[in-house]
């Protein structure tokens, strides 16, 4: 069978086309603002833009026409709500047009979900992005967050710290970057509240650090990331513990960082469970995660009315029953 996916939760537009086992096509085009903040006006009409030429391209890449799609998949939500309606309506239209079976997909679990297309079973996700910071898993039928960041996500907190140093947006390979050259740990305010995350504190001072002139740049770069990568990994290690599972999954656009994926490799093997990070393109805000979960949905025997295509903008992760 082979599934359209269109997301568009936030700044990326993208379309993928899947198979069961295969990416067929897998194109995007991620608004891009000078400050990183992502404008809602800006984000709509970008998607309501690039939508048709976009569609062209990935049909044209997988090699089909929308004749040989078995079924429509769009992100539902969470995100941005006149985004969210321009994807929602994009895909109905298709559907009519094209009469094929329409689902709607949680963009969170998608994220984790097209790990499996990878032979993962079950995983503990840590899904960390610009603006989401999660960690979830499935606990009977439903994917439970087990933590999550509760003021700002992970990437965001790297763009602003980037941003008041001057690097410039997107901020998280910068920080990377400087960090390779830390020497010195300098203590921070660690992230970790019960098992929630907040990277505002951090943040603040880390700015405030950086503002004293008394460090090096380099070292509080190194130091933001040991710190809040720390709490990301040990509130995943805790998720692992208490879910006893065997698999733990990196997605979202931080996971392309070297030294996350390095701290979270290093407590799977101290467990014994396997460790996996997909292919970048389908870490970020990607078509194909769409695609793929809406397929599994839809071969589950899950296909909405058009009037359940609503869209959820405070879609939670825990909402959906997973019946695949
Ligand atoms: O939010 P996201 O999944 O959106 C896209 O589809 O682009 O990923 C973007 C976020 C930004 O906050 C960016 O700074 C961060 O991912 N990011 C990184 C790295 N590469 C991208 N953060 C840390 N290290 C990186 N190498």
């Amino acid at each position: 069978m082979i599934a359209l996916g269109i997301e568009g939760t936030a700044h990326t537009l993208g379309i993928g086309i899947v198979t069961e086992n295969k990416v067929l096509a897998n194109v995007f085009d991620t608004l891009k603002t000078e400050k990183g903040g992502i404008h809602p006006k800006e984000a709509t009409e970008h998607h309501a833009k690039l939508l048709k030429p976009l569609l062209r391209k990935a049909l044209e890449e997988a090699g089909v026409s929308m004749e040989d799609i078995d079924v429509i998949a769009f992100s539902q939500g969470p995100g941005l709500g006149p985004a969210l309606r321009v994807v929602a309506t994009a895909a109905r239209a298709l559907a009519i047009k094209y009469n094929k079976p329409i689902v709607g997909v949680n963009h969170c679990i998608a994220h984790v979900e097209i790990t499996k297309m990878f032979g993962i079973k079950d995983p503990v996700g840590l899904y960390v992005s610009g603006g989401n910071t999660q960690v979830l898993a499935l606990e009977g039928k439903r994917y439970r967050v087990f933590g999550e960041t509760l003021d700002i996500g992970i990437g965001n907190a790297l763009d602003v710290f980037a941003r008041e140093l001057g690097l410039g947006f997107p901020g998280g390979p910068k920080i990377e970057k400087l960090a390779l050259k830390g020497e010195k740990y300098i203590e921070l305010p660690y992230a970790v509240k019960g098992m929630d995350l907040s990277f505002s504190g951090l943040l603040t001072e880390a700015i405030r650090k950086y503002k004293s002139g008394k460090y090096r740049v380099e070292d509080l770069a190194y130091s933001f990331q040991e710190t809040a990568f720390a709490a990301l990994v040990e509130v995943t290690e805790r998720a692992l513990a208490h879910t006893e599972k065997e698999e733990v999954v990196l997605v979202g656009g931080v996971a392309a960082n070297n030294r996350l994926r390095e701290m979270l490799k290093i407590m799977a093997e101290d467990r014994g469970v396997k460790f996996f990070v997909p292919p970048y393109d389908l870490c970020r805000d990607n078509g194909a995660m769409i695609a793929y979960t809406g397929l599994e949905m839809y071969k589950a025997g899950i296909k909405f009315k058009l009037e359940e295509t609503i869209v959820k903008q405070k879609f939670r992760t825990d909402e959906v029953e997973i019946i695949w």
